[in-house]
């Protein structure tokens, strides 16, 4: 598939969401598997790779450093601040606060550049938009990063149409990451005409569910494990009878998969790909035939019929994205 753009440079259409890689999703994978990963992701094409300072307490960025100090031309970085960790006396994590204070983004880029091992960050994200600042005040410090050649180019996740619109009056905003899948198109409305408007891209961060859509969860094989945050208190969609309803409605993507040979996670991701050119996704894996699949949509092309059939689905789905905190922390 052709290269798109994000703004300054040219990226994969399909990235690679990192954060699996050390959180979220059970069990950090073990690191020489890890960097293996990661070098035959770039061996593949994929040259666009998102991670944050809140995957793993910087262990995910320290992860990427590892695998990309060799080979640093070869690949775009994508990482983000705003949520803080807080700590006990004892230095215990007890949770986290949304900061996106100019203080905060200066403590957090310096750590992101050192755990990256790099000299400049490609794209630097507002993680989550802290109602406290004014989005000019956060995003005019970042622009002080782009001017000092620290980051090269700003972006947003998660911000409402407003938010966006005054953000790159401030500064050019180049990329903005939302949740954006067959079950979760809310950004259709706001955001992705925002988007047309400002000349920027979007990056579609769980475009698989979650692993939802990929069809390789089952009644029998419900995550939820030790370090899985796919579980009912997190995420209603997982949530019992929830999910049974949501895999229901997987069937009918895997029946649109049929019609190409294909898994249902590579329609998935055709089908965000489809939605126009100026969209990147980064599914998010540890394994490399599950990164080889996903490469796999680019060559997918859904009919209009397919499209229509997959495009009902979204008001099918049982539950929000997030439990009620991670909602609040949705700028809407
Ligand atoms: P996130 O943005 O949180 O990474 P996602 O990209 O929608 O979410 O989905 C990630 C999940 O899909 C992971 O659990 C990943 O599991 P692996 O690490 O085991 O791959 C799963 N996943 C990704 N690609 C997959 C594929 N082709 N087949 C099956 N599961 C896949």
């Amino acid at each position: 598939m052709e290269q798109r753009r994000i703004n300054g440079f040219t990226v994969n259409p399909i990235g690679l969401g990192c954060m699996g890689l050390s959180a979220f999703y059970g069990p950090p994978t073990e690191q020489a598997e890890a960097i293996k990963l990661l070098h035959t992701a770039i061996e593949r094409g994929i040259n666009h790779f998102d991670t944050a300072e809140m995957y793993g307490m910087g262990a995910n960025e320290k992860l990427l450093g590892e695998a990309f100090a060799d080979r640093r031309d070869k690949v775009r970085i994508a990482t983000k601040f705003g949520p803080k960790f807080l700590f006990d006396e004892s230095g215990k994590p007890t949770g986290t606060t949304i900061d996106g204070t100019p203080e905060n983004m200066r403590r957090a880029v310096e750590n992101s550049l050192a755990y990256l091992q790099t000299d400049v960050i490609d794209l630097y994200y507002l993680h989550r938009v802290d109602p406290k600042v004014p989005i000019e005040e956060t995003v005019g410090a970042m622009g002080e990063l782009v001017r000092e050649g620290k980051v090269r180019a700003l972006g947003l996740s998660e911000a409402s149409p407003e938010t966006i619109r005054r953000a790159h009056a401030t500064h050019p905003i180049s990329a903005v990451q939302s949740e954006y899948s067959i079950f979760s198109r809310d950004i259709e409305d706001g955001v992705l005409p925002a988007l047309d408007e400002i000349g920027a891209t979007l990056v579609a961060y769980s475009p698989l569910g979650r692993g939802l859509l990929t069809g390789a969860l089952t009644r029998d094989n419900k995550p939820g494990g030790e370090g899985e945050y796919r579980q009912a208190a997190m995420q209603p969609r997982f949530a019992d009878g929830a999910y049974e309803a949501n895999l229901a409605l997987v069937e009918e993507v895997g029946a649109v998969a049929a019609n190409h040979d294909a898994a249902p996670g590579q329609v998935a991701l055709a089908w965000v790909l489809g939605r126009g050119e100026n969209i990147v996704a980064i599914p998010g894996t540890t394994k490399l035939r599950n990164l080889d699949s996903n490469l796999g949509a680019a060559d997918i092309a859904l009919t209009a019929d397919e499209v229509a059939r997959l495009e009902a689905l979204a008001d099918r789905v049982q539950g929000e994205r997030y439990n009620e905190t991670g909602m609040a922390a949705v700028n809407r």
